[in-house]
């Protein structure tokens, strides 16, 4: 699997993530469901990139925006599952998302933090910018996902996600 981008995606932007993008395990996210009409995957371009447009205009962390916000769900397993903890998804993923991301890239500490506090107020309150931007970019992403209004890098197919073999 591999992902394509339309020109009107900020090469900047790609620049930033390009180590997550051409990582096979977290290309697997387009395969799961997310807030029933999108894919964990788009979804996660999508906080990723309004969080990184954001960063940027604020002057925060962009880098670290647009990182943690690909890595947030990062979850290669269907939501309806029960957790390992015995813990709702709700509060259990976060800590998931985070361990994955630390096995599979070198995160740091303020990335690490914004994937564990993204669900706040069902968890932990963030404990720097980046981690309120990508908390709201999440939330903003999730009701137009629900109500089915494509925003961002779900418009006029600016990602499109192909099989290899295409
Ligand atoms: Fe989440
Ligand atoms: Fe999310």
């Amino acid at each position: 699997m591999e992902i394509h981008c339309s020109p009107e995606v900020s090469s900047e932007y790609l620049d930033e993530v390009r180590e997550i993008l051409r990582d096979k395990e977290f290309l697997s996210l387009c395969q799961y469901c997310h807030h029933q009409r999108s894919n964990r995957l788009l979804h996660s371009l999508n906080v990723s990139y309004i969080s990184w447009k954001i960063g940027k205009r604020f002057g925060c962390e962009e880098r670290a925006a647009a990182r943690a916000g690909l890595l947030h769900d990062f979850c290669p397993y269907d939501f309806s599952e029960e957790t390992p903890t015995g813990e709702r998804q709700v509060f259990y993923h976060p800590k998931a998302a985070a361990e994955n991301s630390c096995q599979h890239f070198e995160i740091n500490q303020k990335e690490r933090e914004a994937i564990l506090t993204h669900m706040f107020p069902l968890g932990p309150v963030p404990t720097n910018k980046e981690g309120w931007i990508i908390s709201f970019a999440d939330k903003i992403c999730a009701v137009m996902e629900v109500c089915n209004v494509a925003i961002a890098l779900a418009r006029r197919n600016r990602v499109v996600v192909v099989s290899a073999a295409a």
